[in-house]
């Protein structure tokens, strides 16, 4: 298998309107491969279509046309729903019911014995950092954190080869994303491909090897996340020096357009492209200073984002 997630130009409309009944085009004609053994990051602001295609490869909306495959199975042969978890965004579950029963519940699914069921619930609901004072309280009585967390144990009862997880960071404070984002990184390094929508680009970029953007619907960007990051259209360069003041150097700063700052190391030049480099390196050496180094400065993902997606 090549690949553990083929989607084929898959579109989407949603009927809306009471009276006048109008479509609203979703998904527009999505393609995207993830390959096995990787944390695949699907990114798109808000109403971009990342929950409806999540949607659509777990079986729970059809789409209007295009296909899409799952273990090289398609989309509609349920019997691929044994080895793949599925932790739905804002993750809702029976209120009364406590975290084990909820555990205990879809381990049935999933035809394992009782002792297995506890073993796996134990094993998960620690995993995801549930204090085992919490296991038997009502899931209405969790905060949104907590569900997020039983959202995802529920997710991995069935040691799926592929999770799907639909802003799993979401609900979470600074530490919870933190042991959340560690969990997922054990995930694949045991093997386990994760598929997971998020807008928190800092969750992407200490996870997330291969990403995919989407904008209204469409496919803005895909490919490895430092691949995207380096091909950015316009390469600037950072030039790193010490040994003389910033003065030394403003008259080449003035008539360039190079951007002068002070760094605790020693002085800054940045230039917008790799031509203007060699004019800059002279202006160093005629002013006596001693060059620290030249480095391409990448685009940050926020820059990444905002391009791809026209939005903040
Ligand atoms: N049940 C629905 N009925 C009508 N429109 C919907 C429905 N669900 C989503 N949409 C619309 O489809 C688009 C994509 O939504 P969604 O897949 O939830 O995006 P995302 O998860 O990226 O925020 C949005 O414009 C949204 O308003
Ligand atoms: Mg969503």
């Amino acid at each position: 298998m090549e690949y553990i997630v083929e989607i084929q130009d898959l579109s989407k409309d949603y009927e809306t309107g009471f009276w006048k009944k109008k479509n609203v085009r979703a998904l527009d004609g999505l393609s995207l491969s993830v390959e096995p053994g990787q944390i695949f990051g699907f990114l798109g602001g808000n109403g971009a279509g990342k929950t409806t295609t999540i949607k659509i490869l777990m079986g729970l909306l059809f789409p209007t046309s295009g296909t899409a495959r799952i273990l090289g199975r398609d989309i509609a042969d349920v019997s691929m729903h044994r080895e793949i978890g599925y932790c739905p965004e804002n993750p809702y579950f029976y209120d009364y019911l406590t975290a084990s029963e909820l555990m205990n519940y879809f381990g049935e699914i999933f035809g394992l014995d009782s002792r297995r069921r506890k073993e796996r619930s134990a094993e998960l609901l620690t995993k995801v950092g549930l204090a085992e004072k919490d296991w038997n309280k009502q899931l209405r009585k969790y905060s949104k954190g907590m569900l997020q967390r039983v959202g995802l144990a529920q997710s991995l009862i069935n040691d799926p080869k592929i999770v799907f997880l639909d802003e799993p960071m979401s609900g979470l404070d600074p530490m919870g994303r933190r042991e959340i984002r560690e969990l997922i990184a054990e995930l694949r390094s045991s093997g386990t491909t994760v598929f997971m929508s998020t807008h928190i680009l800092s969750d992407v970029e200490a996870l997330c090897e291969r990403v995919a953007i989407l904008r209204r619907g469409k496919l803005a960007a895909t490919g490895r996340l430092e691949d995207l990051l380096a091909s950015s259209e316009q390469q600037a360069f950072e030039i790193s020096v010490s040994g003389i003041s910033a003065v030394a150097l403003s008259s080449f700063a003035a008539s360039s357009g190079a951007e002068l700052s002070e760094k605790p190391t020693g002085i800054s030049l940045q230039v917008d492209s790799e031509s203007e480099i060699d004019a800059a390196l002279k202006a160093v050496r005629a002013s006596g200073g001693k060059l620290l180094s030249v480095q391409p400065i990448r685009q940050s993902l926020e820059e990444l984002f905002v391009e791809k997606t026209g939005t903040a």
